[in-house]
């Protein structure tokens, strides 16, 4: 029996890696324009990370994660998401130390959840995503909102929408959840079991449960815009205020809670509004983190950030019919016929591809017929064809394909030729 790919993982094939290649070139791009750095970090982490700021009554760590004990006998985790770790880094390469403030970064890479697979939803996928730690100035959620739709922008969607809310700050999330417990309270026993532990821990986590989501009494809960205090109604003002100065539209959605533990003030998603899109329509989630840092060890530093799947992103820019950039193909392809023009081309294509040029060869040793039909696939702009007789005379024939034109030329000259025929395009 065939060993077959991981259910809920892929493989990302040539003709499909281009389109990974130009979202991630895309975004990395505006992260440049915005003036975030890159930050790698490793793979898997100690699981208590994820524990302690993802939130231990989240889907993702009660039921999401791939955690292991490696041969020293420590428990880790596949990353589920890439802010734990951003934090952690932070605090641990004591980046707040740094004078300018707060510190940008940005990273890419797949994360890992146990989840039920189906559309969008995958147990291995890649996110990019931004942190911005060390400020709690409004002015940079309103920047790391713009840079997300900058990011869509920049590759052609158009069917989005942003949605916002503010979870406020402490005092604001206990009155809320002391509301959330008095509403469900009464009715807890018709709620699944998960829910019922939720509802003393952490009763918030109650709204985005999957099980429950079609229960009355969700649609009544109380929502946290009622119970925000001043000060949180007042940052929240200033973010959209901003927003609204930078033209960036979107809809307040108090239901947006986010299905992560660490957050508060303002959370966002941004959904794909796109027909055929499918039924999950979240592209990206991200929001506030005040305490984060502290409570992985650091001092004071308010963060902020969001994180968007690769994969959502295509489907996005599928649904909305968007065109990827084409495949430009090779520049030269060498076309070599008799033993000794192939021993020859060994060092032409070489000298080709040193000299910056795309090139490639037959390595099945067919005939002319054959190896021009490769170079045809290969969409090579030039077709370089090497035989005895030319060889003999240090000359090879250069096909233009676009233009259907021949020249022969001297083979020490070819590089320059094949220079000032691209050029002059
Ligand atoms: P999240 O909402 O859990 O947030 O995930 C962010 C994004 O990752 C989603 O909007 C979606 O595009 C993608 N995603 C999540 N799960 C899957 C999946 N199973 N298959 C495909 N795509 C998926 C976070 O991860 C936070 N760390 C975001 C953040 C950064 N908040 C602040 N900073």
């Amino acid at each position: 029996m065939s060993v077959k790919v991981p259910r809920g993982t892929q493989d990302i094939l040539p003709g499909q890696s281009e389109k990974w290649q130009y979202i991630e070139s895309i975004a990395k791009d505006v992260c440049r324009r915005y003036h975030y750095k890159e930050i790698r970090t490793p793979i898997f982490e100690h699981t208590e990370l994820f524990t302690r700021s993802v939130g231990d009554t989240t889907d993702i760590v009660q039921k999401e994660m791939y955690t292991f004990e490696d041969r020293g006998e420590r428990s880790l985790t596949l990353r589920p998401e890439g802010t734990a770790a951003v934090v952690r880094s932070f605090v641990e390469n004591k980046m707040f130390g740094i004078p300018d403030q707060p510190t940008k970064l940005f990273y890419t890479g797949p994360m890992f959840r146990y989840e039920r697979p189906q559309s969008g939803r995958y147990r291995q996928f890649v996110q990019f995503g931004v942190e911005a730690i060390g400020s709690e100035d409004p002015a940079i959620d309103a920047e790391v909102i713009a840079l997300i739709m900058d990011i869509y922008k920049s590759a052609g969607l158009k069917k989005l929408n942003l949605v916002i809310n503010s979870l406020g700050d402490a005092e604001s999330r206990n009155a809320h959840r002391e509301a959330l417990i008095a509403h469900f309270e009464p009715r807890i026993d018709e709620f699944c079991t998960d829910c019922q532990t939720r509802l003393a821990k952490n009763p918030l986590r109650i709204l985005d449960c999957k099980k429950d989501r079609d229960h009355e009494l969700m649609a009544t809960a109380p929502s946290i815009l009622d119970y925000l205090n001043d000060e949180s109604k007042a940052y929240f003002a200033k973010v959209t205020s901003y927003l609204d100065a930078i033209g960036i539209a979107y809809t307040i959605d108090p239901k947006l809670v986010r299905g992560l533990d660490y957050y508060n003030h303002t959370a966002f998603e941004v959904m794909s509004e796109a027909e055929g899109f499918g039924a999950i329509t979240t592209l990206c989630g991200g929001g506030r983190y005040n305490g984060l840092v502290q409570d992985l060890g650091g001092p004071e530093s308010p963060g902020i950030g969001f994180a968007f799947s690769i994969e959502r992103f295509i489907a996005a820019m599928e649904a909305e019919r968007i065109e990827w950039p084409v495949d430009n193909g090779l520049d030269c392809f060498i076309v070599a016929l008799g033993i000794e023009a192939k021993d020859h081309s060994v060092a032409l294509v070489h000298e080709l591809r040193t000299a910056g040029f795309s090139a490639d060869r037959d390595y099945q040793d067919r005939k002319m017929k054959a190896q021009l039909k490769a170079s045809d696939r290969q969409k090579a702009r030039f077709t370089a064809i090497l035989g005895e007789d030319e060889l003999a005379e240090n000359r090879i024939t250069v096909k233009d394909m676009a233009e259907g034109s021949q020249d022969n030329v001297l083979l020490s000259e070819l590089t320059d030729y094949l220079k000032t025929k691209m050029e002059a395009k």
